[in-house]
């Protein structure tokens, strides 16, 4: 694509403007104040899709930062916005002086009124009419047909949706849903503000959102206990201040008491010196989980992609002596005596979701994939309230049998554990989480393969990724793991950080057929997993093969 050419005069834009629409062009636009990222990108991509000229603006406009905001050190980088621009395809690149947008003698003031002081009007005064002042003149320029904004800037979206339909202007307004890190942390130029320590940390704004989804899903509609316990996340994670947590109405934004239909729920809180804020949408209706009470619960994890199987079957639909991988594993927890059973799907939903239903297994739809505990949490709605023990087990492990399962469960409950593991001992144990035990053979911790230092890397003992949790704690738990590592993702095993730092018992279990837990990833895993399996079916006897529910398959 080519370098798009900069204009810096309103004149000239115009004439360039009238130019494509003469040539019947269709005509979109991008404003930004720069220092682009993927969020602003998104935007750029869209209108490339949508409109035949491109015309992006980049204006760090002070009218819109209040005294003592970040006017100065705004990050400003003119060539390397230009470059990234370049790679998307961005026809007109409008980069303003002050001066030629707000010549001496400017008075003129715009504001949409009551909007403007809800939410983030309230901290930062004068900051929603210095933007609606900015769009109006940007958009005066351009005449685009449709703008696009990111609704990581909710507020300001339904803001300048108002001014344009108030003032009758022709252009469509278009909302493009917030791009976030791998890690969840909405994309925004103020997160370079961030140090290391503080990065991990803004991540709770994201948290406290996914919270409130989730209790919303499942069933609680008292904004304030929603709230509340957003706020204590949002502490307990280190935050400098919390300036709001608010639920409300999409268009209003207007404070909910109960939520009864579709909400916004929105958060701004500072993190050392970046005032960070995010949003999202919830719509109440989206599920209707059945609600476990006591016992146990199994959590499959179902939802990985499976790249690397290079096929078009879902992962854990891909068959080991005649049956799909992930019936093997529900075979097995049933055969180990638990009946509540729910999937995380995710990759192949739709096809992974309707087998599971005939097995009698509910589901939960994890959308994005942010790692393992990340996958657990999704199951939240199924879990408020329930009082009892969560098992949890990989849908790509075909070969687990029931006893390894009661086994965890039994040791779990005689033991009064907070948390137990199996472990096992592998012959390779590279791409594993690696056991630490100290001198006396007591548990340390599991460290990740790619945080192993040589000494760890020998060890041969693993984290089977089979687990049993009390499930009071578990959720508390799972919210504070971090995903500072390089995947950028929430693991399973952070929980064990999490409730050892808290004093809870955390107990791991070795089981003593690793075979049981070797997962598949590549079809080198798979054709070594069905190579295990007929193995072992040729040499059990018929009673434990039943037992294990390993049944040979029917010829003919
Ligand atoms: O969202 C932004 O980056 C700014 O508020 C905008 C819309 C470019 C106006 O300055």
């Amino acid at each position: 694509m080519k370098i798009p050419k900069i204009i810096r005069t309103i004149n000239r834009l115009r004439s360039e403007i009238d130019r494509a629409r003469s040539a019947g062009r269709t005509v979109g636009f991008v404003p930004t104040m720069g220092y682009l990222h993927d969020g602003h990108l998104e935007l750029v991509r869209q209108c490339r899709r949508r409109c035949d000229t491109v015309v992006v603006s980049i204006f760090v406009n002070p009218k819109q930062f209040g005294p003592g905001e970040d006017l100065e050190r705004y990050p400003r980088d003119l060539d390397r916005d230009r470059k990234l621009l370049r790679e998307i395809g961005c026809d007109i690149l409008f980069v303003p002086s002050v001066e030629e947008m707000y010549p001496q003698g400017f008075r003129t003031a715009v504001g949409v009124e009551v909007l403007r002081d809800r939410l983030c009007g309230n901290f930062r005064p004068g900051h929603f009419d210095g933007v609606c002042l900015i769009v109006l003149k940007l958009l005066l320029a351009v005449m685009p047909d449709v703008a696009f904004f990111g609704e990581k800037d909710y507020q300001q979206l339904v803001i300048i949706r108002r001014m344009v339909s108030d003032l009758g202007l022709q252009v469509d307004i278009v909302g493009v849903p917030t791009v976030r890190e791998k890690d969840g942390l909405a994309m925004s130029s103020r997160n370079l503000y961030l140090t290391h320590e503080e990065r991990a940390v803004a991540t709770s704004l994201y948290k406290s959102l996914e919270l409130a989804r989730l209790m919303i899903l499942a069933g609680e509609r008292r904004a304030s206990r929603i709230k509340d316990r957003m706020v204590k996340l949002l502490v307990d994670s280190g935050v400098t201040k919390v300036d709001y947590v608010a639920i409300v109405d999409p268009e209003t934004l207007e404070d909910v008491t109960y939520v009864n239909s579709r909400i916004r729920v929105a958060v701004a809180a500072w993190v050392g010196k970046a005032r960070l804020i995010d949003n999202i949408g919830v719509d109440p209706v989206e599920i209707q989980p059945k609600r476990y009470r006591r016992g146990n619960v199994a959590v499959i994890l179902a939802a990985g992609e499976g790249k690397r199987m290079r096929s078009r079957v879902p992962k854990v639909l891909q068959s080991v002596g005649g049956k799909p991988m992930v019936q093997r594993v529900v075979d097995a927890i049933k055969a180990a005596g638990l009946k509540q059973i729910v999937a995380v799907v995710g990759h192949g939903r739709k096809k992974v979701e309707s087998f599971l239903q005939r097995l009698g297994v509910d589901t939960v739809y994890q959308e994005v994939q942010r790692g393992t505990g990340h996958a657990v949490l999704q199951t939240y709605p199924y879990l408020f309230n329930f009082n009892g023990n969560v098992v949890v087990v990989s849908g790509d492990t075909p070969l687990i049998g029931s006893e390894t399962i009661r086994n965890l469960i039994d040791t779990h409950v005689k033991r009064a554990n907070a948390i137990t593991f199996a472990t096992a001992v592998m012959p390779n144990p590279h791409g594993y989480g690696r056991v630490v035990r100290d001198a006396d053979k007591r548990f340390l911790m599991i460290v990740e393969e790619k945080d192993a230092s040589r000494e760890e890397k020998a060890i041969r003992e693993v984290n089977a990724g089979i687990y049993c949790f009390r499930s009071r704690s578990l959720f508390d738990a799972l919210l504070m793991v971090d995903a500072s590592n390089v995947q950028m993702e929430y693991y399973l095993p952070g929980v064990i950080v999490a409730i050892k730092a808290r004093g809870g018992r955390v107990e791991p279990v070795v089981i003593k057929d690793y075979t049981e837990v070797l997962g598949v990833n590549t079809p080198e895993d798979l054709k070594a997993v069905r190579a295990l399996y007929a193995r072992r079916l040729r040499s059990e006897d018929p009673k434990r093969r039943l037992e294990n529910g390993v049944h040979r398959k029917r010829r003919g």
